[in-house]
């Protein structure tokens, strides 16, 4: 890799317990404190004398314009803020990043708030935030020599995985919950070439699962209790300051499951902070969905003190989790940024969902919490009309279109929850019309009319 900005950086990542605070300079293979059993995270201690903001920023914006692989990817651009012992030839790279910054000005106008702006992760190489992380760990496990890497999986990892394994030439496992993922992301997991179990139980008791085969054979671990996907998550938050110019937003809203990516992107911001590129912090919070809340639980009965667990039920499949592994991690960012929980409803989603799509951006089910929960926080006055908001697209709209054809075909929903305020007119069914230009003109007229 080249040389530091500053000559003088010789620092090697350290992984440091986020309970005990306990350093150690290897993890074992299920990435725990080898103390008291907790998560690790990546720290760096020499930074702060190794790096001038203004050169770092500037460094950052000239490589936009090389054509090196590296430069190329919106995620090892910003190599300097992730672990520098990950050689240049072992670098796993679909030049995932450089993900886009939109405008939703009619989510905007339906929320209530004057500037609303999306990042859209979905826009990644297949198609979810994952692959920021990805590329990162996956760089790990090749560079460690190993031959298998595996994930527990809700769909979008197994689909990330599975292909970064495949362009570095390693094996994947991938274990998934029978019949509760979206085909887009099983289809993709198949075609990376991916050994795909479905398991009859639920994510958390894949992960349950995969943790015993880790202990007991030599694959690598790629959940992100692994701290190296963190690491590569973090730089959607240094992509999307750069887009802003550096300018930071009131409030960043983030989907929760496992909350890796609440995680990494609050970790992103302390160290911005850290390291003088922005002077203040935005407060970023987090939404899950009303039947897999167990964050929202967890802030509202224990001060974040203690999990509660819960049995997830919900249609936004990719965070259908009861047990999330990184919630320590997640509720140190809610309470560093003075942010907030809520939780949002099946119909509060799916309504949500249509109106990104309607904005001409789309995004999974998941992803549409986040304007589902900017939506009650406006009601609650916990964010003003006047403040900027950044949503966090995870996932495309192409992961789960069975999701999308149910809502305006009028399926989704038992009768009942159908009738949630605006969901009928936000459904835009098909219609099945005799093969003339007249019974296509009526059709037009008549939409004509109703918009
Ligand atoms: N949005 C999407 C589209 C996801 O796929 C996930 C997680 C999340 C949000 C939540 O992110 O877990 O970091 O809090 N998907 C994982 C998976 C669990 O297996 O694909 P988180």
């Amino acid at each position: 890799m080249e040389s530091r900005v500053q000559a003088g950086y010789k620092s090697t990542a350290q992984f440091r317990c986020i309970a005990c605070a306990s350093t150690a300079s290897e993890t074992g293979t299920a990435f725990r404190c080898q103390t008291c059993g907790d998560l690790l995270e990546i720290v760096y201690p020499h930074w702060s004398e190794a790096f001038q903001p203004a050169a770092l920023i500037e460094l950052w914006r000239q490589r936009r314009a090389t054509p090196l692989p590296l430069d190329q990817s919106g995620v090892w651009r910003f190599r300097e803020i992730l672990p520098p012992e990950i050689g240049e030839a072992d670098v796993v790279t679909l030049r995932e990043g450089n993900t886009p910054l939109y405008s939703l000005p009619r989510c905007a106008e339906s929320a209530g708030v004057e500037r609303l702006l999306a990042k859209h992760q979905g826009m990644n190489p297949t198609g979810s935030f994952k692959d920021t992380g990805m590329t990162v760990a996956a760089s790990v496990a090749k560079q460690q020599g190993f031959r298998w890497v595996a994930c527990a999986s809700t769909g979008n990892t197994s689909a990330s995985m599975s292909a970064y394994a495949a362009r570095a030439g390693m094996r994947s496992l991938v274990l998934i919950p029978e019949g509760k993922i979206s085909w887009g992301k099983l289809s993709q997991a198949l075609d990376y070439g991916a050994v795909t179990c479905e398991l009859q139980t639920d994510f958390d008791g894949c992960m349950r699962v995969l943790n015993e085969v880790v202990g007991r054979m030599p694959v690598y671990l790629l959940n992100s209790v692994n701290p190296y996907r963190i690491e590569g998550q973090k730089t959607a938050a240094f992509e999307l300051m750069e887009q802003l110019n550096w300018q930071v937003p009131d409030h960043v809203i983030v989907p929760g499951g496992n909350l890796g990516n609440s995680s990494a992107l609050g970790k992103a911001f302390f160290e911005m902070k850290q390291l003088g590129l922005i002077s203040d912090l935005p407060k970023i919070s987090i939404i899950q969905a009303e039947g897999a809340n167990p964050l929202v639980r967890t802030m509202r009965e224990t001060g974040g003190k203690k999990l509660i667990p819960v049995h997830p039920e919900t249609m936004a499949s990719a965070i259908r989790i009861g047990n999330p592994a990184s919630w320590k991690k997640a509720v140190r960012v809610l309470e560093g940024t003075g942010g907030t929980v809520e939780q949002v409803s099946e119909a509060e989603i799916a309504l949500a969902k249509a109106e990104i799509g309607a904005d001409g951006i789309g995004c999974e089910p998941a992803s549409a919490v986040t304007l589902a929960g900017l939506k009650k926080l406006v009601r609650q006055g916990f964010i003003k009309a006047s403040e900027s908001v950044v949503l966090i697209l995870t996932g495309h709209l192409l992961k789960d279109p069975d999701f999308t054809l149910k809502f305006h075909r009028g399926d989704l929903f038992p009768s009942g929850d159908a009738q949630a305020p605006g969901v009928a007119q936000a459904q835009r069914k098909p219609m099945v019309l005799e093969a003339t230009a007249a019974a296509v003109i009526r059709a037009l007229e008549a939409a004509d009319k109703r918009s």
